[in-house]
């Protein structure tokens, strides 16, 4: 295939999805540039910095840039016109209706349609509601002949578009990259299908691995909704576990047993069955949201989303009453609060649940000692240290030092590592409100400490 020979990937949107993609794409040998809108970010990665923690992202990042393989373009006209597939890895915020902030998706395709100049195929990675790849291929059409009187004439500017979504984590993007266990292709074009299914093979070659195991060709819609319905799907294992996780609590049974005998039936597998806090992150919240306002706009009944999204909310709710519950009176006290980001492995606190809790609990007048491995310098942007407030703590136990409770809100594993004898002897009161079920209840008690689980005995 010639147009391989040369081939250029242009990557639009250098973030937790962009930067990975890009050099991921670029480890496997092909030629990558990438352009982001936010210059200071650009400059930061060019130099060989990531904007954002990510295991194994700063050694990848130096190797791409070492070999040229993965250079940082001025601007996105600059990206768009050295590459021949362009990989749109932009934000699709919730807009204050719940609906999909398609803004971005839109700037970037007409800085492509304005620099349209030879074949190009436009591939939408960001998360978008089913028909954008229509109407991105519309405004492409609508902007490149705005711009150029030849193609105004009636000839069509040369390009396909294709949704290939993006199903990689925060916290192991890299892992998930190298090792898909689907890679989505949604198009019209056998020519925008064979060039896409080209670029992922050498995944496969690595890997000794099949593609048609993994690739899954479709339209473009159905590719838009296998993305939202998949996010759906796992944020509705999560508040359905949740739910049973009030019932246990209520009736003396354990979850984690419960979640346990569940997950053994293949039909339903282990995975998202862990009752806790719920889900929050860039992903899970405002794509539920936009699913289902975009099958609102169609007619379509979608209100078990609304459930799988009323459930979410209230779990930080009765996070804080189980708090409330164990100290009697929240004001004044002393609480450690362990994990700020929205999950482990990721210095990412977009939508995290920490960010409510922490500004419930200072509502209510508790003093904070906050920690997280990774998230401590995003959080302080946005709650500064305020002593005797507001406190960051280096380690999780010198953030317990004093406290009436540690909170646990996110579940690293370092914080299973915790040694308990040492930690009880740092605290004030012996109290440990674990938001995730990380701790072993009986070993917990049996060093002294009071212990509250979700949906635990
Ligand atoms: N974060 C995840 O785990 C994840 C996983 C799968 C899919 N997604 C989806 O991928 C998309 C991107 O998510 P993210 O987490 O990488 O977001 P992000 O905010 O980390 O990155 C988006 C980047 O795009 C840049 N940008 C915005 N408009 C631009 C433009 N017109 N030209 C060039 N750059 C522009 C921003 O400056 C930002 O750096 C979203 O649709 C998201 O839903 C995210």
């Amino acid at each position: 295939m010639d147009e391989l020979k040369d081939l250029t990937i242009g990557v639009i949107g250098l973030g937790h999805v962009g930067l990975p993609t890009a050099l991921g794409l670029a480890d496997l040998g092909w030629s990558v540039v990438g352009a982001d809108d936010d210059d200071a970010k650009a400059r930061g990665i060019a130099e060989g910095r990531a904007p954002f923690y990510e295991p194994g992202l700063d050694l990848l990042l130096r190797k791409g840039l070492d070999t040229g393989k993965f250079q940082v373009a001025p601007n996105g006209a600059a990206a768009a016109r050295r590459s021949t597939v362009l990989m749109v890895c932009v934000g699709t915020p919730q807009r204050e209706n719940g609906s999909a902030d398609l803004s971005r998706i839109e700037s970037a395709g007409r800085t492509i349609a304005a620099n349209l100049d030879g074949y190009k195929l436009i591939v939408e990675k960001s998360t978008t509601p089913v028909q954008t790849a229509d109407r991105l291929r519309q405004s492409i059409i609508r902007y490149s002949r705005r711009r150029s009187p030849d193609t105004g004439n009636g000839a069509a500017p040369e390009f396909d578009v294709a949704a290939n979504p993006e199903f990689l984590r925060e916290g192991t993007a890299l892992d998930d990259f190298f090792n898909p266990d689907r890679i989505v292709i949604g198009t019209a074009s056998q020519r925008a299908a064979d060039l896409l299914s080209r670029i992922y093979q050498p995944l496969f070659d690595r890997a000794g691995r099949k593609a048609e195991e993994a690739l899954v060709v479709t339209s473009v819609n159905t590719a838009e909704i296998i993305k939202h319905a998949s996010n759906a799907f796992l944020a509705s294992k999560v508040s359905f576990i949740n739910m049973v996780a009030d019932l246990c609590e209520a009736t003396g049974a354990d979850v984690t047993d419960v979640a346990h005998g569940l997950g053994l039936d293949p039909r339903i597998g282990p995975h998202f069955l862990e009752a806790g806090i719920g889900f929050g992150g860039y992903c899970l919240p405002k794509d539920i949201r936009a699913f289902q306002k975009v099958a609102q706009d169609h007619g379509v009944d979608f209100s078990l989303m609304n459930e799988v999204d009323s459930i979410n909310r209230r779990r930080i709710d009765a996070f804080i009453e189980k708090i409330r519950k164990a100290l009697w009176v929240i004001r004044g006290k002393s609480i450690a609060l362990w994990g700020l980001s929205f999950k482990p492995g990721t210095n990412d606190i977009r939508d995290a649940p920490s960010v409510s809790v922490v500004e419930r609990l200072m509502a209510e007048g508790a003093l904070l000692r906050l920690h997280d491995p990774q998230a401590m310098g995003e959080f302080q942007t946005r709650f500064p240290a305020s002593p005797p407030q507001l406190v960051y703590a280096d380690t999780a136990e010198s953030a317990a030092e004093g406290v009436d409770a540690v909170a646990l809100v996110t579940e690293w594993p370092e914080y299973g590592e915790v040694d308990l004898r040492r930690l009880r002897g740092r605290m004030s009161i012996p109290l440990i409100i674990d938001g995730r079920n990380m701790m072993d209840p009986e070993a917990v008690r049996s060093l002294g400490f009071e212990y509250y689980g979700v949906g635990r005995p």
